[in-house]
């Protein structure tokens, strides 16, 4: 292959520079352009990051024909709009998570995938590390027996006055933004659907969840309970119990080049090291994989689906006070 596959980044978010040395460093990726909603903040993101093209509107970005891929870094309430804009335009689209907020967007998402022909994924980077394939490979072996319970939290201070996160109207809050990870890890870790789940919220001002605690039941009586939030000091972990063992994953969403997981059976703890490899290069390389190789990306649009599912029951039951359902057993 001689022509690499050339990204845009749809706008100037902050989370564009985790791809910038992944993309750098692909043999079959490159970033090639940006958009941005004002022609100066294109022009000075692109000379900042040595960036070969720069369009002053999301329209014209989409509208260049030499840009392949376009990574969807805008806020939560624009990944359906533009993802599906970018697909018509005949791109390939990286959606950030949460895919996202209603399931009439994913559908929408999905249709237009269908339609067009065009590969399609969210990038929840950590699904593709080698760390992560590492759990799900020890599960699956049987090692720790039958899962009985998954454990995980994300949260971190936030408290950044006029950004989306706190703003209901642009999917604001700490479970669309960070309890996404533990719920998709759990699911995605189990192989399960969730059947019902219950949620606690303590909300902010301006109404969005600054902190959420919730459970899911899987079926065969597998647990999960997590918490995420923007209150309180950063922490992100994951402990999967078995019948015979516990994985403790102290680094699940960020475990970079070189990470450490903790098997513990019969009162003794090994260390497991795993080699792994630039957090967001697995999310950018799948997407090669399913353009170049025809190969059904990491996470399916099924996938992306049911967690947004998970997180609108949580939402519904923290609302309501009451058990949800998703699924009949
Ligand atoms: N996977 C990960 O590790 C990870 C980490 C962080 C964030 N994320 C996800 O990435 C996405 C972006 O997060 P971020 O924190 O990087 O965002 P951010 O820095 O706040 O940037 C969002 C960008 O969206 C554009 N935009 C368009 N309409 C906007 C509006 N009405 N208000 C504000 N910005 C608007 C702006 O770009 P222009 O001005 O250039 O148009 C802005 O720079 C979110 O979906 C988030 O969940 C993922």
């Amino acid at each position: 292959m001689t022509e690499k596959l050339r990204w845009g980044l749809l706008s100037t978010a902050k989370i564009n520079a985790a791809l910038f040395k992944p993309l750098a460093k692909s043999k079959r990726n490159t970033l090639f352009a940006v958009g941005s909603r004002s022609e100066e903040s294109a022009q000075a993101y692109a000379a900042e990051h040595g960036i070969p093209r720069a369009h002053g509107s999301y329209e014209a970005l989409l509208a260049d024909p030499q840009v392949d891929v376009i990574y969807n870094s805008l806020p939560n309430h624009l990944h359906a709009e533009w993802t599906i804009k970018a697909l018509e335009a005949g791109k390939h689209v990286l959606c950030e998570k949460p895919f996202a907020l209603t399931l009439a967007e994913v559908d929408a998402m999905t249709e237009a995938a269908q339609r067009t022909g065009k590969a399609l994924a969210e990038a929840f980077m950590y699904r593709t590390h080698p760390q992560t394939l590492k759990v799900k490979e020890i599960i699956d072996s049987g090692k720790i027996g039958k899962i009985l319970l998954v454990k995980g939290g994300f949260t971190f201070t936030f408290n950044r006055p006029g950004n989306y996160r706190l703003d209901p109207a642009f999917g604001g809050g700490a479970l669309w933004d960070v309890g996404c990870y533990p719920i998709s890890y759990a699911r995605s870790m189990l192989g399960l659907e969730p059947l019902e789940v219950f949620g606690w919220q303590a909300t902010g001002e301006s109404g969005i969840d600054e902190s959420f605690s919730g459970q899911m039941r899987f079926p065969g009586d597998v647990h999960t309970q997590f918490d995420c939030g923007f209150r309180g000091p950063f922490r992100a972990f994951i402990e999967i119990v078995g019948e015979q063992g516990t994985l403790e994953i102290p680094s699940p969403f960020h475990a970079g080049k070189k990470s450490e997981i903790l098997l513990v059976r019969d009162g003794k703890t090994k260390t497991i090291e795993i080699k792994g490899q630039h957090q967001y290069l697995g999310e950018i390389e799948d997407m090669a994989d399913a353009i170049l190789l025809g190969k059904a990306p990491h996470i399916s649009l099924a996938d992306s689906r049911a967690n947004v599912a998970a997180i609108l029951a949580l939402y519904k039951s923290a609302k309501t006070g009451k058990v949800v359902k998703l699924k009949s057993e």
